[in-house]
């Protein structure tokens, strides 16, 4: 099993970057499939969601374009359920079809307030991918359409998420050593 030093936590191996990239294609072409003759706008959502967005987007075969808003509900390794806007929201999306692109979803306190901001801009539809959720830890009642993986209410790295600022880098996710 391998294992990886963040700052002063271990975290072992629990997604390979293999299955991590295998399902993303599972999810694109599931998307490809669902929106095919739609136009869609690709919200990705800050920081965490970058690297997954990349390899999900350059999958997608539809008339579409990508934007990022950031975010911030986490310091450490617990939410802090408090939401801080940061950058985000210049594109017209008014009657357009826009799929969420979340790292993943916990509380959900994240998501309904990016799905609260795009309803007031009169969006047509929304639709949510994830490539993690944490079944156990979410509050919320917001449909999520397509989901990578369901894990434990454990805390992960890599992949794009973080512990304090480190370990986005890293291909694989891995989840912490209690
Ligand atoms: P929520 O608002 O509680 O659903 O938290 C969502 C945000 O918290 C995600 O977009 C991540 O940035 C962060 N987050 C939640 N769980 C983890 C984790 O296990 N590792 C790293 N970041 C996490």
């Amino acid at each position: 099993m391998t294992e990886v030093q963040i700052l002063d936590k271990r975290f072992r191996e629990y997604i390979p970057e293999n299955s991590v990239q295998k399902r993303i294609t599972e999810l694109a072409d599931q998307i490809n499939n669902d929106f095919e003759g739609k136009e869609v706008i690709f919200v990705g959502v800050l920081n965490g969601a970058f690297i997954f967005a990349a390899d999900l987007y350059r999958r997608i075969d539809l008339k579409s374009r990508i934007t990022f808003i950031k975010l911030a509900s986490y310091a450490g390794t617990s939410s802090s359920g408090e939401i801080r806007e940061l950058i985000g929201w210049n594109e017209d999306l008014k009657g357009k079809s826009v799929i969420i692109i979340e790292d993943i979803v916990d509380t959900g306190i994240t998501l309904e307030h990016t799905v609260d901001n795009l309803i007031i801009r009169n969006v047509r539809e929304i639709s949510i991918v994830t490539l993690l959720l944490k079944p156990a830890a979410y509050k919320k009642n917001i449909q999520i359409d397509y989901v990578g993986f369901e894990i434990p209410n454990d805390f992960v790295v890599g992949y794009g998420l973080d512990y304090n600022g480190e370990g986005r880098n890293l291909p694989s996710v891995y989840a912490l050593v209690s």
